[in-house]
């Protein structure tokens, strides 16, 4: 199986940006761990990362059949974009959301997520953990589905 890994806008300061809230890891350090982890189940898993709400639009767009899962912390972008909604929808392809932090206890404005609806389910508040339970989620969601087919 094949994954995609999406961070959008500000996580490439992970590490730098505001570590009382994201912790002191780096984005690199994230994902070169989570591709290690994925290898070891077998998955092959590409990562990518924009500050920009289209570029992220347009590689939802290139990942149609050639992904079966996107993982994605999008970012402020989870609480304003419709357009990731629906090229995540358009793409048809299942998805985790997930956060470092948990937006449900933050700001009034991080409480709303436009994509959440659509998704597997969110994984929120467990630092840079939540990428692999995020990943695990949608492991064990697809292995289900592929049993069942
Ligand atoms: C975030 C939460 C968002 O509200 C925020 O805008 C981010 C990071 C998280 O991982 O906790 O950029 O997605």
């Amino acid at each position: 199986m094949r994954f995609l890994l999406v961070n959008g806008p500000n996580l490439n300061l992970l590490g730098h940006r505001e570590p009382e809230i994201y912790g002191s890891t780096s984005l690199q350090f994230i994902e070169s761990d989570l591709q290690e982890k994925a290898e070891a189940e077998g998955i092959h898993l590409e990562s990518f990362q924009s500050n920009f709400e289209g570029a992220l639009v347009d590689r939802i767009h290139q990942s149609i059949g050639k992904v079966d899962g996107i993982l994605i912390n999008a970012g402020a972008y989870t609480h304003t974009s419709i357009a990731l909604r629906d090229a995540l929808l358009g793409a048809g392809i299942p998805y985790v959301e997930l956060h470092l932090s948990n937006t449900q206890a933050r700001e009034q404005f991080r409480h709303q997520s436009f994509l959440a609806a659509g998704a597997i389910g969110v994984v929120s508040g467990f630092g840079v953990n939540s990428y692999e339970l995020a990943f695990r989620g949608l492991l064990t969601y697809l292995l289900a589905k592929q049993m069942t087919l």
